[in-house]
């Protein structure tokens, strides 16, 4: 009793508790009514609230609503085999009054994606992932997979891909999971990848721009532009454009730029407030890393939101989203530095396995501060 107490589940006579005889009930279209065995009578009002409720969101992955020989609705569990005329949803219902829903999912800096997506059933869905052979990518399109979406790991490296590929196979043998090239180093390759793709004659519900490159020495792609601005942000631009069309077929769908908080240190405009091309894709003499990340990071937020607002009328919307700072990826291989910043502050933030979406304090801070620090002596150097 003791322990049903602190763990807030104290032994109550509770309002929502049914009378003996009476039985909870759910319609075809999810409205929650009540069977009195004892009257042999069926009602829309609980028997001690007088609340209308109706079952919130879909039903958990796996599970499909039928209906029997007399009309009354019942539900298959395939994965465990079992059917049951309790709809699985009764534990999440919400009151006939859509001003003020009873209950309310909270997700904070520890909510794992494997948990946002908890009851979802994506099956139908088709979602590609770029850069999803590590790190952030992979985490996003294994959560994906292992709830029924059809997920394409859209990588560089084909081995790399396969090899995520079958790690979330492993996980669950039926996961449907492809990897295909895309390398956002090369215009080319980027169009190879959208025409492969709509060969497939797929839809496209979700478009996740998640690859990026950190802190890289200078170097140009073969389209002759700065590497971090063309893969963080111009590969994804063009890949975008060629799926237009695609997204739109598919609508309700969703684009999301993974962005990151130090977007907020670079600057983009010149002297006179117009956009300075020169610093997108600069030259050796004047590149700096991490202000390369910074505005390629910064584009992928003005990326969204104009394409939001140019595509959502057509059901197509985007978003852009700061997973945390310094989770410890494959993000900083390119510098030392960064690899022992990351590892040093690796117990304080989020673990790969955690969501992407919380705050981390102390990663946070860390890097506000790096970011800070870096920004200020840019301008000391100018
Ligand atoms: N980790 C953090 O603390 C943090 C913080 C803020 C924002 N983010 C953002 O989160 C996203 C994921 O990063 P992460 O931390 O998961 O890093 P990660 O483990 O290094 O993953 C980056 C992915 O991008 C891929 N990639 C690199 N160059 C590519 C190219 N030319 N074409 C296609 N794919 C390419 C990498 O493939 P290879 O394995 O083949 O190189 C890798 O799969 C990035 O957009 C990053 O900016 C991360």
């Amino acid at each position: 009793m003791a322990a049903l107490k602190y763990a807030g589940l104290e032994d109550t006579d509770s309002e929502e508790e049914l009378p003996p005889g009476w039985e909870e009930r759910t319609t075809k279209d999810g409205w929650v009514y009540y069977a009195n065995h004892l009257e042999e009578k069926t009602q829309w009002e609980h028997p001690k609230s007088g609340k209308r409720k109706r079952v919130a969101g879909d039903l958990p992955y796996g599970w499909e609503q039928e209906t029997d020989e007399n009309g009354q609705v019942y539900f298959v569990d395939h994965i465990n085999k079992r059917t049951t005329y309790l709809d699985p949803r009764l534990a999440f219902t919400v009151e006939d009054n859509p001003a003020k829903p009873t209950t309310r999912q909270k997700y904070d800096g520890n909510t794992t994606a494997m948990e946002i997506l908890q009851g979802r059933d994506l099956s139908g869905k088709v979602v590609i992932v770029t850069g999803a052979n590590s790190g952030i990518g992979f985490e996003t399109a294994k959560s994906l997979a292992l709830h029924g979406a059809c997920v394409i790991l859209a990588c560089r490296s084909l081995a790399r891909g396969n090899e995520a590929v079958q790690r979330i196979l492993g996980e669950w043998h039926k996961a449907k999971v492809e990897a295909m090239t895309l390398d956002l180093a090369s215009l080319q390759s980027v169009q190879n990848f959208a025409e492969a793709f709509k060969s497939k004659n797929l839809p496209l519900h979700i478009l996740i721009c998640n690859a990026a490159v950190f802190a890289a020495p200078w170097s140009l792609t073969e389209d002759g532009l700065e590497s971090t601005f063309q893969v963080n942000h111009l590969g994804h631009f063009y890949l975008v454009q060629l799926l237009e069309d695609v997204l739109r077929q598919s609508s309700p769908a969703r684009v999301v730029m993974v962005s990151s908080e130090s977007h907020r240190f670079s600057e983009i405009k010149d002297s006179s407030g117009k956009l300075d091309f020169s610093l997108l894709s600069p030259s050796k003499k004047e590149y700096w890393a991490m202000l390369a990340y910074n505005r390629s990071k910064l584009c992928n937020i003005l990326f969204s939101n104009e394409l939001n607002r140019r595509l959502s009328p057509h059901g197509v919307t985007s978003n852009s989203v700061h997973p945390g700072n310094m989770i410890y990826s494959s993000l900083h291989r390119n510098w030392w530095v960064y690899t022992l910043l990351f590892t040093l502050v690796r117990p304080f933030t989020k673990s790969m396995g955690l969501c992407c979406y919380g705050i981390n304090f102390v990663g946070d801070l860390f890097l506000g501060f790096l970011s800070v620090f870096l920004w200020l002596l840019t301008l000391e150097l100018r």
